[in-house]
């Protein structure tokens, strides 16, 4: 992750909750409310100390109403943070005494599963509350993650190479998990060609066998000539390191927090690349989460994952008349709608 320096202006309310008999030492982080309850997942994470879990969460709390905003869904923006190593810190009891923090605040925050948490650890949140959302019923978001990011590509490939077709395109795809590996599948299935890299071996030749994707070390991602480069991995990978290295004229991936820091949004302006905003093309997931949460009909969620790139057609077009990178209009757009 990147801790870099969150918004302290901004947040409604940020609660700690600890439980001694359990071990619970959380953060609950509830950045806006006024389209509707925060929703965002609970993140476990071996946090160095209590500052930097604070930093995570009012950062991540942030994006989500950000991201929930230009979704056009009906619910605000948060974020919990439980301090402790998922791998050996994880009890039901931990979870309980989160579900009863969060009963505590009577609605206003909704969580789910995150980096570090699972489905079956919401169980344990929702036997003590009814705000936890993605409880497993019609399984994982990712799927809808990745068609939102397809989808996005497409509004990219249309607005900047001015063509309707994936046809013969060239697409750097880092990290082949749960959105990037169907995310891939799409790409593949509309004609484009695959170069991959992925830490994980057995990722890499699934891949290969299965979508004849081309395979490069992890660091030379960021040197191939594509057309697309779509980030699946990890955030920052957008970064005064990187920017020069890369060939592709778009980058569409799934990544949260892809842009090191501001600036490089325009740095990618400059240079000619368009840039998929991460809380645009990504939001995929979230609309399933919430439409589940909402009991919003199912039959729905696939035309409003769709949107996305409607959305992101509507960022381009107002980006190249103001000058202005993408993210920042992606930015204005999501502030018009929740701030008032
Ligand atoms: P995942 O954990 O299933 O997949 C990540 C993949 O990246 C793994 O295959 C891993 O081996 C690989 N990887 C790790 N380090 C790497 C490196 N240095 N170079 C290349 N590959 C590397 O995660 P998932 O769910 O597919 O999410 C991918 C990204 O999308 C994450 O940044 C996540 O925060 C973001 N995202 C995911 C959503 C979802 O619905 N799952 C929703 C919104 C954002």
């Amino acid at each position: 992750f990147v801790f870099s320096e969150p918004n302290f202006d901004a947040h409604e309310q940020v609660v700690f909750a600890c439980e001694p008999k359990s071990g619970l030492k959380a953060i609950i982080a509830v950045h806006n409310t006024n389209l509707g309850p925060a929703m965002g997942g609970c993140r476990m994470w071996n946090y160095r100390d209590e500052a930097q879990a604070v930093n995570d969460v009012l950062r991540l709390s942030r994006g989500m109403t950000y991201k929930n905003a230009v979704a056009g869904l009906p619910i605000g923006g948060g974020k919990s943070v439980i301090i402790g190593n998922p791998k050996t810190d994880k009890t039901p009891a931990l979870f309980e005494a989160l579900g009863e923090a969060l009963e505590r605040l009577g609605g206003r925050y909704v969580t789910a599963e995150d980096v570090g948490t699972h489905h079956h650890d919401m169980a344990h949140v929702a036997s003590k509350t009814s705000y936890v959302a993605g409880l497993g019923a019609s399984g994982d978001p990712s799927p809808y993650t990745a068609l939102g990011c397809f989808v996005g590509a497409q509004a990219a490939v249309k607005h900047h190479l001015g063509r309707d077709s994936m046809e013969g395109l060239v697409v750097a795809l880092q990290g082949l998990g749960n959105v990037g590996y169907d995310y891939a599948r799409r790409l593949k299935q509309a004609g484009a060609r695959l170069i991959v890299a992925d830490i994980d071996q057995a990722a890499l030749e699934r891949a290969q066998a299965e979508l004849g994707a081309q395979v490069v070390a992890v660091e030379a991602i960021y040197d191939v000539e594509a057309d697309i480069y779509a980030p699946c991995a990890l955030g920052a990978t957008l970064n005064l390191g990187t920017l020069d290295r890369l060939k592709a004229r778009i980058v569409a991936g799934a990544a949260n927090n892809q842009l090191a820091t501001a600036e490089i949004g325009e740095l990618l302006r400059q240079k000619g690349v368009l840039y998929a905003p991460d809380f645009v093309i990504n939001a995929g997931g979230i609309i399933k989460v919430c439409y589940e949460y909402l009991d919003k009909p199912e039959n729905e969620v696939e035309a409003h994952v769709r949107r996305i790139g409607e959305t992101l057609a509507e960022v381009f077009v107002r980006a190249d008349r103001e000058q202005l990178p993408t993210s920042t209009v992606a930015d204005r757009l999501a502030e018009a709608r929740f701030k008032r």
